[in-house]
């Protein structure tokens, strides 16, 4: 049965809910208490149970228990609702949300949470486990906070106990606890692995990742993919970090299991991570709740860096600000916290800087200075970074750190910051023009120095741009997968996407960001990279066209049209060397026909 907010009000002990917060004494019919919201050395914080409000005399907030929990947890009204729903043992009626009916959810959920107290019990049983514990330095409290545990060495450990315990394999399965061979012969899914239950805001356990306590492949092992557990909207730790977060004013996200905890662990409660994916709009949005401020701090390694540059553009998107730490080479925040101390982790967070002096620092330390090319192309670059800041005044204060190098620096620092100014500001006018000209399908103006990124589009690349985007977003997907086949892309990234996605790569419904997190569960980086780049291209060509089914179908049949002409063009060519024919050619040509055969057979006209 659904509850309301006034059932879980009723439900709801006030005194009891704060008391958990607050040393709490009676005064008449009140209690008191110091506040929890500022810092006060003699108790003005009033509960009244009668009214089931809370007060401070000192800082003037007050509230009810809903309020209460939303300040004290950094929480909306909803998810505060929410908390306190599950805390009196009811369930709110939800309006939208989830797809999953809540009886399954639940059979899910406490599934999860059998499996997280299992996996708890049998670290007391294995040395080897609490050694690997140890010598990576966690401590006891950081064990029962997150609820670590081990997965014995065995294909049945945790199957045999749920048989036990008369639980139904099947949901064990859902969870992806256990596989099956064939529907009834269940194994382990995780074994001899270390275990990290993944919580959501609400701090229930929707997942798994498993560490593997040796060498074995791969080093982590996660949860699949469910309605439950979304890879692409959780973040570890969230729940334990939200109130410093709060307190604090900014969220620190870090790569891996490890570090959140070892950052926790030296009282640098506001990290999270994301589950080896990376960050997504979603993941934006749940910060954006949290605080205005995000702290990077990835890997200081390749591609760490990279995912310090695509998080910070995502996470500006949402209007967050952007603070990048670096690490010294090759560290982690766990490897950094473990070898040097918490002191050194402080003064990494202290020397964060914003993201554009992250990138021209980056720009900078990665350019040979001694060689001319080198330095037109950190030019190039300095100029294109200083063009993504508009405010002038801000651009300043960047260009006071870059300008020494500039090859034109021996003319004076005055001439070259207006010069650099003025060519920030030119190539943003530029790339704005070629925005608007690529969307109004328009050859792009001439490139100028620095050359913009994007080329001019023809027709076709155009049409197929459009389809990736339909195919991306969760509307227009079907009329591409209608009216499309594989043969009709050029682009072979295009081409696999499209397969990908027939074949329900992240779920039918999943969002441009989902596909990408499940692109990227599949390990290939070569072509998660060109995918992340097709979609930018998509989107940036085409961010003012409004996608309707016409649209899509009118270009699915330009995009076909023009693969017609180039596979006939490129068979004509091929049959033109018709004596000379190897092997090769033949399977070419056969391919070519077989090409044709297909874009003539199906149904985009
Ligand atoms: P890292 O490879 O940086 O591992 O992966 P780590 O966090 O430093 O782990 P330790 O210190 O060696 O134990 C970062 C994150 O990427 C995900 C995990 O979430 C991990 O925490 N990952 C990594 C996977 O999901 N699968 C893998 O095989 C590896
Ligand atoms: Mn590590």
């Amino acid at each position: 049965m659904a509850a309301d907010k006034e059932e879980v009000r009723s439900r709801t002990d006030i005194v009891d809910l704060i008391g958990a917060h607050v040393q709490l004494k009676r005064r008449g019919r009140n209690w008191l208490g110091l506040c929890p919201f500022h810092q006060e050395k003699t108790p003005s914080f009033n509960v009244d149970p009668v009214t089931q409000s809370f007060k401070c005399f000192g800082c003037g907030v007050g509230g009810d228990v809903f309020s209460f929990v939303q300040r004290m947890e950094n929480m909306s009204f909803v998810e505060a609702a929410e908390k306190l729903a599950a805390r009196a043992g009811l369930e709110l009626a939800r309006t939208g949300g989830t797809s999953m009916p809540t009886g399954e959810r639940d059979a899910l959920l406490q599934m999860n949470a059998v499996a997280k107290d299992y996996y708890r019990s049998q670290l007391a049983h294995s040395a080897d486990a609490r050694a690997y514990l140890d010598r990576r330095g966690i401590t006891a409290d950081a064990v029962l906070r997150w609820g670590l545990g081990y997965a014995p060495e065995s294909w049945d450990a945790l199957t045999t106990f749920l048989r036990s315990r008369r639980l139904d394999l099947r949901v064990a399965a859902q969870c992806g606890l256990v596989g099956s061979k064939d529907g009834s012969r269940y194994y382990d899914v995780f074994r001899n692995r270390l275990i990290f239950p993944i919580h959501d805001e609400q701090e229930r356990v929707v997942g798994f990742g498993g560490r593997a306590v040796g060498n074995e492949e791969p080093k982590y092992l996660n949860s699949p993919e469910s309605a439950l557990f979304a890879k692409s909207k959780l973040l570890y730790g969230l729940p334990f970090a939200r109130r410093s977060v709060a307190v604090t004013g900014r969220s620190i996200l870090m790569e891996g299991y490890m570090d959140v905890i070892a950052a926790h662990q030296s009282g640098f409660t506001a990290a999270m991570a994301t589950l080896g994916t990376s960050l997504t709009g979603d993941h934006a949005k749940k910060l954006v709740r949290l605080a205005p401020i995000v702290v990077l701090c990835y890997d200081a390694d390749r591609a760490g860096i990279k995912a310090t540059l695509r998080a910070a553009e995502i996470l500006e998107q949402q209007e967050l600000q952007v603070r990048v730490i670096s690490l010294p080479e090759g560290e982690d925040p766990d490897s950094l916290l473990r070898t040097r101390g918490a002191e050194a982790f402080e003064a990494a967070v202290a020397e964060a800087v914003g993201r554009v002096e992250y990138q021209l620092r980056r720009a900078v330390a990665e350019t040979d200075s001694a060689d001319p090319e080198g330095q037109a192309a950190l030019l190039r670059k300095l100029i294109a970074i200083l063009a993504s800041v508009p405010s002038r005044t801000e651009r300043d204060m960047h260009i006071e750190k870059v300008w020494s190098y500039h090859p034109m620096r021996a003319h004076g620092a005055s001439i070259v910051k207006d010069q650099l100014h003025r060519d920030a500001e030119e190539y943003a006018r530029r790339m704005r023009a070629q925005q608007r000209a690529v969307q109004a399908g328009e050859p792009a103006p001439a490139p100028v120095i620095p050359p913009p990124a994007v080329a001019p589009l023809t027709a076709e690349r155009r049409a197929e741009l459009l389809l990736v985007r339909a195919l991306v977003s969760v509307e227009f997907r079907a009329d591409v997968l209608g009216c499309c086949g594989m043969s009709d892309f050029i682009s072979p990234v295009a081409a696999r996407l499209f397969c990908d996605v027939r074949d329900g790569l992240g779920g039918p419904h999943t969002d441009e960001a989902g596909l990408i997190a499940a692109a990227e569960v599949q390990g290939d980086e070569a072509f998660c990279d060109a995918l992340r780049q097709l979609l930018q291209e998509s989107s940036v060509a085409l961010a003012n066209i409004r996608l309707s089914s016409d649209i899509v179908r009118a270009e699915a049949k330009r995009l076909r049209r023009a693969r017609v002409a180039q596979v006939q063009d490129e068979l004509a060519g091929l049959l033109r060397a018709r004596e000379s024919f190897g092997p090769d050619d033949e399977r070419h040509l056969a391919e070519y026909m077989r090409v044709l055969r297909e874009l003539k057979g199906s149904n985009a006209g």
